[in-house]
């Protein structure tokens, strides 16, 4: 996730700044800005690639200034679309982390009243918007009347050249205040500025900070000032990364929005070529493990329903049994988050003697696995710190669907549902978050839960499980619904809980199977778009085509995190695990 950091006070601000956007590094970005004001002008310096890689001298001298590390989300990765963004008069620049929803009516409507746009960013209507509402109010008053406008989830952080202000505000995005005497530190996480100052304000959504000399906040709901007392983090250095987070996991978790739009900004002759390569090859095989595995199993079902194509999903560790069907016209696509699984590397090296092609779809960069493809597709979920993955899968799954609507030749098709489910995300995380700790405390003493699912939605559940169980140890256990009568109904008996996911193309068949497991008196909890007396309890999922094994997972992502808490286990370091899995 990109990061924002803005100083106002007694130090050299630029240099703070600078030093500050250096330690969100960790957060994962492409590109890097700051504004500040100087001399009474708002002065930029915006590139592209590593903050350390930068050698020329800061200028000094400054009165404030705020910074910005860039995961590009709307428009390339270049310096006109990094931030800072400014006016159309050059007076207002503003940082942004997260995704204005609404920014292409704002944008036409700015367009209309003469307003030109210099980068492809969703953030450059807001300085813009700013400059428009400052024709009749003040700086603070205009960006309040800017924010009512903006749909979306968003940090901001605004200087005017018209006033000696630092604005920030926030919704579903995080910010924190640090505070210490006569000086203000706005950034995206804690970490940032720790070794300045302890005391810090979290900053809640809707809320707007005024930092001058003194900082004042704003509920912007309410329109009205409020007080917020400064407190001691008490944190150590690894728990102020969260950001104002409990735990890694749920901080991971709610950043999906985001993490998939990421996941999907690619550039398309580049995935468009990827997909020729599918359909030329002699032989498609997916090779992954754990979680990244079932993000190939699903991705082997809708390569099959969206393009008609068979591709092999091969857990890693099983692969050497393959090899005898490897030519230099074989394509193995290697999944993995971390590029450092001791399977996924010995599995490409088998496939490289052979003179396959290896294409690798990576979230850590300059990993292994990435040095030993022909071509790497970074997923840009950030950096996954919770053993469990989760955005990590969420980006999988995204950017093999799309690379499946590329192969079928309905790139922008693909793109669109993936935007949409992004969204269904954001909202099943902000609204369904009680009704599934509710579900959590109900399951938190159960020896065992049965996922069950069929078609699309059996990956699902074998993910759910193991979600489930590495992190609350529960045994929880994942199987297609059609499977249960030959085996596993022999566990159905009172109160035993079986979660049904279902996709619109496999109701009817799953029904079944839940009537045969509630006749056995399990206790039903439905995970699907339609609600029906079968369920004890129910989680509603929007249903949109081919979407549901990226908007399934998330409720259930939850779940554990819940469980793990009812628990008292730790959701971001199970026992036995490790983040990434060096070793056979
Ligand atoms: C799942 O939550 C685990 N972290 C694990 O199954 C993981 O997906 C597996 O070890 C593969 O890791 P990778 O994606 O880094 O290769
Ligand atoms: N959506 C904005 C962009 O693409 C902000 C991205 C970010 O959060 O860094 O520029």
């Amino acid at each position: 996730m990109c990061g924002i950091f803005a100083y106002k006070g007694k130090r050299n601000a630029t240099k703070t700044v600078f030093e500050g956007l250096k330690k969100l590094e960790y957060r994962g970005y492409d590109s890097w800005g700051m504004a500040f004001k100087k001399q009474g002008k708002i002065q930029t310096i915006k590139k592209v690639g590593k903050i350390a890689e930068f050698n020329k001298k800061i200028p000094e001298n400054a009165d404030y200034a705020i910074g910005h590390t860039r995961w590009a989300t709307h428009g390339k990765v270049n310096e006109k679309n990094a931030h800072p963004q400014l006016s159309n008069n050059k007076k207002i620049a503003v940082i942004h982390n997260g995704i204005i929803d609404n920014y292409m009516k704002i944008k036409n409507i700015l367009m209309g009243k003469g307003y030109n746009f210099k980068s492809q960013t969703d953030t450059e209507v807001i300085p813009n918007l700013i400059q428009e509402n400052m024709k009749k109010s003040s700086f603070r008053e205009a960006v309040k009347k800017s924010l009512k406008t903006m749909e979306g989830s968003f940090a901001i952080v605004a200087i005017s050249q018209d006033s000696n202000e630092i604005i920030a505000a926030k919704k579903m995005s995080p910010l924190v205040l640090g505070i210490n005497d006569n000086e203000s530190f706005v950034s995206s996480d804690v970490a940032a500025f720790l070794s300045y100052t302890d005391k810090a304000i979290i900053m809640d959504d809707n809320e707007m900070a005024v930092i001058d000399e003194d900082i004042e906040i704003i509920n912007l709901k309410e329109n009205k000032k409020i007080t917020k007392k400064a407190k001691s983090i008490g944190m150590n250095y690894e728990e102020a990364e969260k950001g104002g987070f409990k735990h890694f996991l749920i901080k991971e978790i709610s950043e999906q929005e985001e993490s998939i739009m990421r996941a999907i900004n690619q550039d398309r002759e580049f995935i468009e070529n990827i997909s020729k390569q599918i359909d030329n090859a002699f032989g498609v095989f997916f090779v992954s493990c754990g979680t990244s595995y079932h993000a190939c199993l699903s991705a082997s079902y809708l390569f099959s329903k969206i393009v008609k194509k068979h591709v092999n999903v091969v857990l890693a560790s099983e692969f050497i049994n393959y090899k005898h069907f490897l030519t230099e016209n074989t394509l193995v696509i290697a999944v993995s988050q971390s590029g450092e699984t001791a399977d996924v590397l010995d599995a490409v090296r088998t496939a490289r003697e052979k003179n396959s092609r290896i294409i690798s779809i990576v979230n850590v960069p300059g990993s292994s696995l990435t040095r030993i493809s022909d071509e790497v597709i970074p997923m840009n979920a950030g950096q996954e710190v919770s053993v469990l993955s989760t955005k990590s899968y969420t980006s999988q799954l995204a950017i093999l669907t799309l690379i499946a609507y590329a192969c079928a030749g309905k790139y922008e098709k693909g793109l669109g549902l993936i935007r949409k489910s992004a969204y269904y995300i954001k909202k099943i995380i902000s609204n369904d978050r009680k009704k599934i700790k509710s579900l959590a405390k109900k399951l938190k003493d159960k020896r065992d839960i049965f996922i069950i699912g069929r078609g699309l939605a059996f990956p699902s559940a074998l993910e759910a499980a193991l979600k489930i169980k590495e992190v609350s140890y529960i045994h929880a256990e994942g199987l297609a619904g059609g499977e249960l009568k030959h085996g596993t109904l022999a566990l159905i008996e009172e109160g035993v809980p079986v979660i049904v996911i279902s996709t619109s193309d496999s109701e009817a068949n799953i029904e079944n199977n839940a009537n045969e497991i509630k006749s056995r008196g399990g206790f039903m909890i439905g995970f699907n778009s339609h609600e029906s007396n079968i369920y004890d309890y129910f989680i509603k999922i929007p249903s949109l085509e081919n979407m549901e094994p990226l908007i399934t997972i998330v409720p259930i992502q939850l779940l554990s995190y819940y469980l793990a808490l009812y628990r008292k286990c730790d959701p971001d370091k199970p026992r036995n695990l490790a983040k990434s899995v060096t070793v056979r």
